[in-house]
């Protein structure tokens, strides 16, 4: 093999390792989980984030955050439009870390725990869960039937972790942009990422 041949193959390689994480947003209450995952991730040097946005979500993020869809958009290194079944992430063959979904709507929960990929988010769920990846929901409902649990069970069978935005104190938040952060430090946990602004316990009277 020539030098030439061989530095083509190691460039490669690498462009294969490029981490990616996909971030989904459904049309759930609390978008803004979604956006600051996006700004989150947008500080961890080397990650490229993927982003698909459920049709309803244009809505909530409107109505709740007041941000346009193009806003959040901006936040994201790639944007793939929800009817995009030909988008790159909607393949196994392309490689990323997992896929959040924040927040995750009861309706895409139940298209995910039964393979119904009726737009590009749940089509992507699929393939992160048959690619054996990590797949977190952040399910945002309340109170919750026993199709929306049965349908968290089946999730959970299939590999997926199911992580409600259910804020903790032990932390001692002074706002709700903290709140939010550690929910989803929590959450992105899941990925093995390295987030040194979490603010983790240690044991009582440590922090
Ligand atoms: C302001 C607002 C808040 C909503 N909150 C929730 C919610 O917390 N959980 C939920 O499952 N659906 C919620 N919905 C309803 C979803 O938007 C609706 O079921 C939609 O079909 C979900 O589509 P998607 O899963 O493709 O995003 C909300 C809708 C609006 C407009």
């Amino acid at each position: 093999m020539s030098i030439e041949e061989g530095s083509e193959t190691i460039r490669r390689a690498s462009a294969s390792e490029v981490c990616r994480i996909v971030v989904g947003i459904s049309g759930a209450s609390a978008p803004v989980y979604g956006i600051r995952t996006l700004e989150l991730l947008g500080r961890i040097e080397g990650l490229e984030t993927h982003l698909v946005c459920s049709h309803a979500a244009e809505t909530t993020i409107k109505l709740e955050t007041g941000r346009s869809l193009r806003e959040v958009h901006d936040l994201a290194d790639i944007v793939h439009q929800p009817d995009d079944f030909a988008a790159a992430i909607s393949s196994g063959s392309f490689s990323t870390k997992g896929m959040i979904v924040a927040p995750c709507s009861m309706s895409t929960l139940a298209g995910i725990s039964v393979g119904l990929t009726k737009d590009l988010l749940t089509r992507t769920a699929d393939v992160t869960l048959k690619e054996r990846r990590p797949l977190v929901l952040m399910v945002r409902e309340s109170p919750l039937h026993l199709g929306h649990l049965r349908n968290m069970v089946r999730v959970t069978e299939m590999g997926g972790v199911i992580a409600p935005p259910i804020p903790s104190f032990y932390h001692k938040p002074a706002n709700l942009d903290e709140m939010i952060d550690y929910s989803l430090g929590r959450a992105l946990d899941v990925f093995g990422l390295d987030m040194p602004w979490m603010n983790r316990w240690t044991g009582p009277g440590k922090d």
